[in-house]
C-alpha cells in the first residue's frame, strides 16, 4: 500500500514537473514572439521599388519616380525618430514627386511642432502631397473612438506648417520631369469624407491622374472616375501577416487588396503597407517606404 502511494505521488509530482515545465516554455516563447514584434519588426524598414508602365494615351515619355509614404501614424510606439529616419530612406532615392496617404497621426497627438519639422524634409526635396486618414480626424475618430478628435484642424495645420499641400476632395496639376499629371485626393472613407464628384470635377482627362485616397476599399466607388493610378495605405499591409491565413485583421472588406501592387483592368492600385503601426508589432509585414517608377 505505502509502495503504491509512493509510486502515485512520484508520478503526480513528474506530471507537475511536466506541465510547469511546458508552461514556462510556452511563456517564454510567447515573450520572446511578443519582442520580437515589438522591439524588432516593427522598425525594420525596407524599401520595396516597383514599376508602373500606363497605358495609352496616359503613358509617360519620361518615367516619374515617386515616393510612396502611408500610415506614419506617430505616437508613444512610432517615434519621430525613427519617423525621421523612414523619411531619409525615401529621400535616399531621389523621389520627382512625394505621395503620403494618411493616418499621420494615431488617435491623437501633441508634439506637432517637432513633427512638423520632421515632415518638411518631404517638402524640401520634391513636391509632396497628402489626402487624410481615418485617424487624422472627423467622425470616425470621434464617434467610433470617442476622443474628441472631431475634425482634422490639428493635422491639416501639420500638414500646412511643413509645406505639405494636402489634397482633400480636390485636384490639382503639377509638372513633373516635364509631364503635366493630375493628382486627386479624397476624403476618408470610414470618416464619411470621401467625395470624389467633388474631387474630379472639372478635371482635364488628357492628363495621367494619380489617385491619393487612405482606404482601398474605395477602389470601387472610384472605379467612374477618370484615374490611371491609385495610391492606398490603411491597412498595414496587415500588419500581423499569418502564414497560411494571410492577413485576416486588415481592416478592409476586401481582403485580397491589403498590400503591394495590383492590376484592375487598365489601371493600377498600389497599397503601402505603412512606415507605423498601431500598437507598436508588426510580423511577417515589415514597414515599408516605396518608390514606384511610373512611365
Ligand atoms: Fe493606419
Amino acid at each position: 500500500m505505502i509502495k503504491r502511494l509512493r509510486q502515485y505521488w512520484k508520478n503526480r509530482t513528474t506530471r507537475r514537473r511536466f506541465l510547469l515545465g511546458t508552461a514556462g516554455g510556452g511563456m517564454a516563447a510567447m515573450g520572446a514572439g511578443y519582442a520580437y514584434m515589438r522591439l524588432w519588426e516593427s522598425g525594420w524598414l525596407e524599401v520595396n521599388r516597383r514599376e508602373v508602365k500606363l497605358d495609352q494615351p496616359h503613358a509617360l515619355e519620361t518615367p516619374i519616380k515617386i515616393l510612396h509614404l502611408s500610415d506614419l501614424h506617430a505616437s508613444k510606439v512610432v517615434s519621430l525618430a525613427y519617423l525621421r529616419r523612414a523619411l531619409k530612406m525615401g529621400l535616399d532615392l531621389q523621389p520627382d514627386l512625394i505621395c503620403v496617404t494618411g493616418d499621420f497621426i494615431t488617435w491623437k497627438y501633441k508634439r506637432y511642432a517637432e513633427y512638423a519639422e520632421v515632415l518638411s524634409q518631404l517638402s524640401a526635396a520634391a513636391p509632396t502631397f497628402a489626402c487624410l486618414g481615418n485617424h487624422d480626424g472627423g467622425s470616425w475618430a470621434e464617434g467610433k473612438m470617442k476622443l474628441g478628435n472631431g475634425d482634422s484642424a490639428e493635422v491639416r495645420e501639420l500638414l500646412t506648417a511643413a509645406k505639405i499641400k494636402l489634397l482633400h476632395n480636390e485636384h490639382t496639376t503639377a509638372t513633373i520631369n516635364g509631364s503635366e499629371i493630375n493628382l486627386v485626393g479624397v476624403g476618408d472613407l470610414w470618416n464619411h469624407e470621401c467625395e470624389p464628384e467633388t474631387a474630379f470635377d472639372g478635371i482635364d482627362t488628357t492628363h495621367p491622374t494619380l489617385l491619393l485616397s487612405h482606404n482601398p476599399d474605395t477602389k470601387d466607388q472610384l472605379a467612374a472616375f477618370p484615374w490611371q493610378l491609385m495610391l492606398s495605405g490603411h491597412t498595414h499591409g496587415g500588419q500581423l501577416y499569418l502564414p497560411g491565413l494571410g492577413a485576416p485583421l486588415a481592416p478592409v472588406k476586401n481582403k485580397k487588396f491589403v498590400r503591394g501592387l495590383h492590376r484592375i483592368d487598365d489601371r493600377w492600385l498600389h497599397i503601402s503597407k505603412g512606415v507605423g503601426n498601431l500598437h507598436g508589432v508588426r510580423f511577417n509585414c515589415r514597414p515599408e517606404v516605396t518608390l514606384l517608377t511610373v512611365a
